[in-house]
């Protein structure tokens, strides 16, 4: 039965009691993570979001009465328990914080009892995780899981405590609200009060916190929850968290020096790493040629090489045809894994076909100096030799192909590079590889649309120097743009943004909006820069993604309390869900339930 806490108070978090507290009384409360009955005696470990912290039950110490409630203890019932602590009698435990002390009990109340939980709550558990997810609740006890959101909590405290000493103002911004063109899909909520009205939940705070700067506050921050209607991904969620800035009066060295200052602060007090400053800086033009990454992992080489100029006049249709058609031939060097057999080359070729490759030409450099490859026939001699010289290729070396489109050969083997980073265990996990892309072209070509479209956002700056190349050619016009990116994750991006009435006007026919469609879509913006516009910039953290680097977590899921999975849906809520008639009444909705069952395939 559930005793009540009257009259006790919690004196020490289960690992706060320590050898200095030997001989004193404590009261500590907590789940009970295992029992253990030695006879005349009974143990248990309790558990709190601090650890572990051994009680012990002695009958003539604790009462019969006492000795019998611990009898009927079992895991994560919850207890209260007065005792004086001790050295431990029996072996120390070295694994634990309290591995040398216990509590001997002269007092317990059960607080409350507990069904058997559906999976053990463990450290490292191999319950798979959509059960955990069902049962988050339970799986939130788990130990891994609390030092993460433990560590988001002191993350955000560092962050604010930063940003308040450079003299930056928390102020809120909406959640019910308008679309803001970050290039996901928008949440909508209908209006009750104006029927087929939607608000649609912020993708980011992004055209307020410009507004906040032309009303003057001059340096606003916010930890803002953005809502993105996208697929899925390891680092991905629907509704995630930015730490969010925007400074006036500045411009990106501006915007960058104080990020790296906060980088320096944030990692050093949160998980003890040091950021060397100044942090690298690679324009985007650089990352992808290099990495075929606009987010590389720089903590590994396999650098993809342009070959292009090399096979432009080979007898091989597959290199020829793709630099007719605009694109290149670049390749990696495998270094040692020549001798790779046949099968496992296959694999790499099947991986290369699943970002968007037709293939992937291959050539082994023998120890003996042969080849073996899969194209050296349709090459000369003094082809191959000169090929695999721009390739740096030595014997035992492995070079892998790819000839198409730029964005293809990029992404193919910009992938093929992190897999076989992986594969041959090259990444160094204890190291932290921060670094700014800098230099991002403004535009970006859509085939879907067929027109061009915002890399950013429609409301950064484009590269002075490049401006004049608007109209005659606008994919080569960089922007004032920065990523700063961490072992091959996009920390955060932002950018300076357009404050001249005419840049920004321009901006947005190149984007295919008519006056209309702006003044419409975002009026608001547009006109409050008429009455007075600081240049402004500024920059967003994925919060989430953050800690999920600090603390090496696979998903971004472990560092969300109740994350949401691929299809978007909670295991836990069972969210999103139908609502009642009157509620669809009220909003003047009426759902379509023939295009809903298909969607279901029924
Ligand atoms: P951007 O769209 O690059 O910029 O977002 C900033 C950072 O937010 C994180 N992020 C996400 N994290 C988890 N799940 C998601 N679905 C998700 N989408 C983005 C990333 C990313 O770097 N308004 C601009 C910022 C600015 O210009 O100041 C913006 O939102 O870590
Ligand atoms: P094929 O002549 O089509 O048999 O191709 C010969 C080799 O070139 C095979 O190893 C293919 O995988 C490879 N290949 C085909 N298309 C491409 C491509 N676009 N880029 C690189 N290699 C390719």
């Amino acid at each position: 039965m559930a005793e009540s806490m009257k009259g006790l108070h919690r004196t020490h978090r289960c690992t706060e009691v320590s050898n200095s507290d030997i001989g004193e009384t404590v009261t500590v409360m907590g789940w009970v993570q295992k029992r253990r009955n030695l006879g005349s005696l009974i143990f248990i470990d309790l558990r709190d979001r601090s650890g572990l912290l051994q009680i012990v039950f002695d009958e003539p110490k604790v009462g019969s009465e006492g000795f019998a409630k611990a009898e009927t203890l079992r895991s994560e019932f919850v207890v209260a328990v007065t005792g004086t602590v001790q050295k431990r009698t029996a072996a120390v435990n070295e694994n634990l914080k309290t591995g040398d002390i216990e509590v001997i009990a002269a007092n317990i109340r059960v607080l409350s009892e507990s069904e058997t939980p559906p999976f053990p709550i463990e450290e490292n558990s191999l319950t798979k995780e959509d059960m955990r997810l069902r049962y988050r609740y339970l799986d939130l006890r788990r130990p891994d899981i609390q030092r993460n959101l433990m560590m988001k909590s002191k993350v955000s405290m560092l962050l604010r405590r930063f940003m308040e000493q450079e003299g930056f103002l928390e102020i809120e911004t909406p959640i019910l609200t308008k679309s803001t063109p970050e290039g996901a899909r928008d949440y909508l909520v209908p209006s009750r009060v104006h029927p087929g009205n939607f608000y649609a939940l912020p993708q980011s705070p992004q055209l307020f916190k410009q507004l906040l700067m032309c009303s003057g506050y001059d340096r606003y921050f916010q930890i803002a929850r953005c809502f993105r209607d996208e697929d899925l991904r390891a680092d991905r969620q629907p509704e995630f968290t930015q730490a969010d800035m925007e400074l006036s009066f500045v411009d990106v060295d501006d915007v960058i020096d104080v990020n790296e200052r906060l980088l320096q602060y944030v990692f050093k007090e949160a998980v003890g790493v040091d950021v060397s400053l100044p942090i690298p800086r690679m324009t985007w033009q650089e990352a992808m040629d290099r990495y075929g990454s606009d987010k590389p992992d720089t903590r590994f080489g396999i650098e993809l090489v342009n070959v292009s100029g090399t096979v432009s006049d080979c007898g091989f249709g597959v290199f020829t045809g793709a630099l007719e058609q605009g694109g290149s031939v670049r390749g990696i060097n495998v270094k040692g894994q020549g001798a790779m057999p046949r099968k496992k080359i296959d694999k790499l070729v099947e991986f290369a076909k699943g970002y968007g490759a037709k293939g992937l030409a291959y050539l082994a450099v023998n120890e003996d100096g042969t080849y073996k490859s899969s194209f050296a026939k349709f090459l000369t001699e003094d082809e191959l030799m000169a090929l695999v010289e721009k390739m740096k290729g030595e014997p035992g070396d492995l070079l892998l192909f790819a000839a198409d489109k730029n964005k293809i050969v990029w992404e193919v083997l910009g992938g093929l590079r992190l897999e076989l980073g992986k594969q041959l265990e090259l990444i160094d996990k204890d190291q932290y590889n921060f670094l700014w892309i800098t230099d991002f072209p403004l535009l970006e070509w859509s085939e879907e649309e067929n027109r061009f479209v915002a890399m950013h956002h429609p409301f950064t700056m484009p590269m002075e120097e490049d401006w004049d190349k608007i109209d005659s050619d606008p994919g080569a016009v960089r922007a004032k743009a920065y990523d700063i990116v961490l072992n091959g994750t996009e920390l955060g991006g932002g950018s300076v943004r357009i404050h001249q009435d005419d840049i920004q006007e321009k901006m947005l026919k190149v984007l295919g909006f008519t006056k209309e469609q702006a003044y419409e879509q975002f009026g608001f913006l547009l006109n409050a820069f008429k009455y007075g516009v600081p240049p402004h910039a500024g920059l967003a953290y994925g919060l989430d993604r953050m800690v999920m680097l600090m603390m090496q977590c696979e998903s971004i899921r472990d560092v969300i309390a109740f994350p949401k999975v691929k299809d978007a849906s909670c295991l836990m809520t069972e969210a999103p869900n139908t609502v009642d008639e009157k509620q669809l009444e009220e909003l003047a909705l009426l759902i379509n339930t023939a295009e809903d069952s298909s969607c279901d395939g029924k």
